[in-house]
């Protein structure tokens, strides 16, 4: 797949010679005893730059989240969350089966949910309901096209969350992306919530892992949920390596992926403007329509492979398109030749 530009995830990134050099040299120890420094310090790092008190490497983003959501309540509580979550949809109902927790989506506008529809959400506390433990976020917005969950919204959702004594999460599993995208830092949507998961293996461009930071009480319970869930790792520090890397030189290149994704959205603005809808485009991600070009998903994949350009396309007319480090501004200028080709009118 080297040879491919590669726009069907942020995921897909190959470790950089920086990391791979850091990866080899890093000092270890075994995690599950607190003894890789790799890890520690990456930990205590993430921990700093986010302005929380701890910090914990979770294997993946979806350990990230339940561990979190887990940590904030007990089986038989409910979440709270928008109806494009993606712990709702793409991590195997894991909050359900391994935490017995309940789900109440709410339908945002562009995934995000505002403080008065938490607010009507948050139950009453009698006998009959299940108990409202956590609201969460998601910043950026996969589902939603990498929508960044505004930080004035994200405080007043916090207002409320902190009034009715209830736990607030971020999934920030690309929450660099909302920094870069609007100059806020990261740590100002850390300081609404009690955990804020993000991930090193999107955007910042490290081969494994994500971090869940928030208060020292709740990081150690959800230091006892990783293990339970088979997420104790040993001589992480190896893998920690990369991801500290990636924390320091990522975030400051996101910049370059967001308006690479512009380019292309206008591209394909250019050849039809229904097909997308160039305000939506605020990060590293297009959702394209292509009803507006009578094509499906599997269709154009199909095309655009031919053209040397990965996409995921399925039977649908929705393709999302993403952009990352391994794609440079001339492997878009590349994309957009392939996109004009295939569904330019000849
Ligand atoms: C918003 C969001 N949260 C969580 C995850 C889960 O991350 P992982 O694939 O590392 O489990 C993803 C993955 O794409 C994501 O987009």
């Amino acid at each position: 797949m080297t040879d491919f530009i590669d726009l069907r995830s942020d995921t897909v990134t190959r470790p950089t010679p920086e990391m791979r050099r850091a990866m080899a040299e890093a000092e270890v120890g075994d995690d599950v005893f607190g003894d890789d420094p790799t890890v520690n310090s990456l930990q205590d790092y993430a921990a700093e730059l986010l302005g929380k008190e701890a910090g914990l490497y979770v294997p993946t983003g979806s350990m990230g989240n339940q561990v979190s959501l887990g940590s904030l309540s007990r089986p038989g509580d409910e979440v709270v969350c928008e109806a494009g979550a993606h712990f709702l949809h793409y991590e195997g109902g894991s909050a359900s089966a391994h935490l017995g927790l309940m789900m109440r989506p709410l339908l945002g506008v562009n995934g995000v949910i505002t403080a008065d529809q938490v607010s009507a959400a948050i139950r009453a506390g009698t006998e009959h309901n299940p108990h409202t433990a956590v609201v969460a976020m998601e910043n950026t917005h996969n589902s939603a096209g990498g929508r960044v969950f505004p930080i004035d919204e994200a405080r007043a959702v916090s207002k409320v969350t902190r009034e009715r004594a209830v736990a607030l999460h971020m999934d920030g599993a690309r929450i660099f992306n909302a920094q870069a995208a609007t100059g806020t830092p990261a740590a100002e949507w850390a300081a609404c919530v009690d955990t804020l998961t993000f991930c090193f293996s999107k955007g910042l461009g490290a081969p494994v892992g994500s971090m869940v930071v928030g208060s020292t009480d709740v990081i150690a319970e959800a230091h006892r949920l990783r293990k339970r869930l088979g997420g104790g790792m040993r001589q992480a520090g190896v893998i920690a390596a990369a991801a500290r890397v990636a924390l320091e030189t990522g975030p400051a290149r996101l910049a370059d992926d967001h308006a690479n994704a512009r380019r292309l959205a206008e591209t394909l603005a250019d050849l039809n403007p229904d097909s997308v809808d160039l305000d939506a485009v605020e990060t590293n991600m297009i959702y394209v329509d292509l009803g507006a070009f009578d094509t499906t998903g599997s269709e154009l994949s199909a095309a655009l492979r031919s053209e040397g350009v990965l996409t995921l396309g399925g039977p649908g007319t929705l393709m999302r398109l993403v952009t990352h480090r391994d794609v440079s501004a001339n492997d878009i200028e590349a994309a957009c030749r392939a996109l004009r080709k295939v569904l330019g009118t000849p």
